[in-house]
């Protein structure tokens, strides 16, 4: 297990690009068991959980192959597998985007319930739900999700649950939907620019789709598809990461490569906040120089703040000058950065889905583990801003979504290394030094 040492208080300045974005990339990657022809995809991250998923779809007799001109080719060369690999899901509860696929294309899925992970609780009844709409026979047995269905056909299909749009719930379904008989109308759906992105290609493979983008989905089903190029959108969500990696420094960047139109909400709060933003086609440029104004978020579905920037704005706002309020609407339990950031000296009460965050002067640097993929950009970013040294431990949590993030941080002016966790026995004692930041000896 790796771990990034951070010395921190260094603004960043400079300029960097955006990657593809994994949340398009995955289910668009499981949605190519549909191409009746091969699938060349630009832009799809280098990250843990893409390779995660080409093991899933090796499995099933889709090869995933790196080009050297940094295409991404898919192609079915054996279509009869209809098991999903029990580990590799459970590794990767994304690889549950390859249930509507597997079902609409081969007639029959058997994909291991997906585990839980540390947000909150994750079911799946609405995916379930929206295939079964659509004729599939469906049992949970053992700990696995069987679906069956000699062809589906097209219906209504409702997808918003208590917590709202399900957003691979939505793919899943779209996804099955596209070879289905008959016109499918899905209410309820998700219309993160993921969701659209995924459409697209869908539309590019030579399905019928209308509503992308928002909540309200007709589909008008065909006989098969065929294959296509197509290029992923950037990351909307490691540009903002990037963004905020400025502003916590005090620093300022350019993110190119960028797409400004899906970070409008995301662009609201940052200068609310008192962020200066100039936004030139598809770069984006931040400079903050003083404590951030406290600025509550409440993270929400698209076109709202994404959950999956709750972390990283609490870190910036364990600097604020004042209190603020956090809440995430979408994820049960998206707190498990909270005792980390209070380790580096943040002050923040929680309160079920709320977090109230009063502001410090300054974070102190300590070690700090992360437990999932956003928690661990969080207290990336936190320590990139305190004083003296942080180590934040687990950041295979952060490969999983972030290409490099470490270069791309460097290229800033960011003091981060990564280092194989033996080389970095946690057990030294933490003593801390005469400035009271921690000095790892
Ligand atoms: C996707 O997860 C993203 N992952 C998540 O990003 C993101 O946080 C989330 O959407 C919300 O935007 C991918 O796209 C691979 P949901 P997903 O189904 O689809 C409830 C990251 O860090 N729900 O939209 O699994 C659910 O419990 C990851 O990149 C049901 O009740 O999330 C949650 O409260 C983390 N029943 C809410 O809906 C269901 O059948 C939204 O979940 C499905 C979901």
């Amino acid at each position: 297990m790796d771990v990034f040492r951070i010395q921190g208080g260094i603004p960043l300045r400079g300029e960097v690009a955006a990657g593809g974005s994994k949340n398009a990339a995955l289910p668009i990657m499981a949605a190519s068991i549909l191409a009746g022809a091969p699938v060349w995809l630009s832009g799809v991250p280098k990250v843990v959980d893409v390779d995660t998923l080409s093991l899933v779809l090796g499995h099933l007799g889709v090869e995933v192959k790196p080009q050297l001109d940094g295409r991404t080719k898919l192609e079915t060369v054996d279509p009869r597998p209809t098991r999903a690999d029990d580990e590799l899901v459970r590794r990767m509860r994304a690889s549950f985007c390859v249930l509507g696929p597997l079902l609409a294309r081969r007639g029959r899925a058997v994909v291991a319930l997906p585990g839980g992970c540390n947000i909150g609780d994750r079911p799946v009844d609405l995916h379930l739900k929206g295939l079964e709409a659509l004729g599939a026979k469906i049992r949970v047995e053992h700990g696995y999700v069987v679906a069956e269905a000699r062809r589906l056909v097209g219906a209504h299909v409702h997808l918003s649950g208590p917590r709202g749009p399900t957003v691979t719930g939505t793919a899943n379904v779209l996804s099955a939907a596209v070879l289905a008989r008959g016109r499918t109308t899905i209410t309820g759906a998700a219309s993160e620019p993921e969701v659209v992105d995924l459409g697209r290609f869908l539309i590019a493979l030579g399905a019928k789709i209308a509503g992308l983008g928002t909540q309200t989905l007709v589909i008008d089903g065909c006989g098969e598809l065929g294959g296509a190029s197509y290029r992923i959108i950037p990351d909307r969500i490691e540009t903002a990461t990037l963004l905020l990696a400025a502003a916590i420094t005090g620093g300022e960047a350019t993110i190119a490569g960028a797409n400004p139109r899906h970070l409008a909400q995301v662009f609201v709060h940052l200068r609310r906040a008192g962020a200066e933003l100039a936004i030139s086609g598809d770069r984006i440029s931040l400079a903050c120089r003083n404590r951030p104004k406290p600025t509550r978020l409440t993270a929400l579905p698209y076109p709202g703040i994404p959950t999956d920037l709750q972390p990283q704005w609490m870190a910036w706002m364990t600097l604020a000058s004042g209190s603020t309020m956090l809440r995430d609407c979408v994820f049960s339990d998206r707190f498990s950065h909270v005792a980390e950031l209070e380790r580096l000296g943040a002050r923040i009460e929680r309160a079920g889905e709320t977090a109230i965050v009063s502001g410090v002067e300054r974070l102190r640097g300590a070690c700090v583990t992360a437990s999932d993929l956003r928690a661990g950009a969080g207290l990336l970013l936190a320590g990139l801003a305190a004083e003296g040294q942080t180590v934040v431990r687990r950041v295979d949590h952060v490969d999983r979504g972030y290409e490099r993030l470490e270069q791309k941080l460097r290229a800033l002016g960011a003091r981060i290394e990564r280092l194989a966790e033996p080389e970095f026995p946690p057990s030294l004692p933490h003593l801390p030094s005469p400035s009271g930041a921690v000095r790892i000896a």
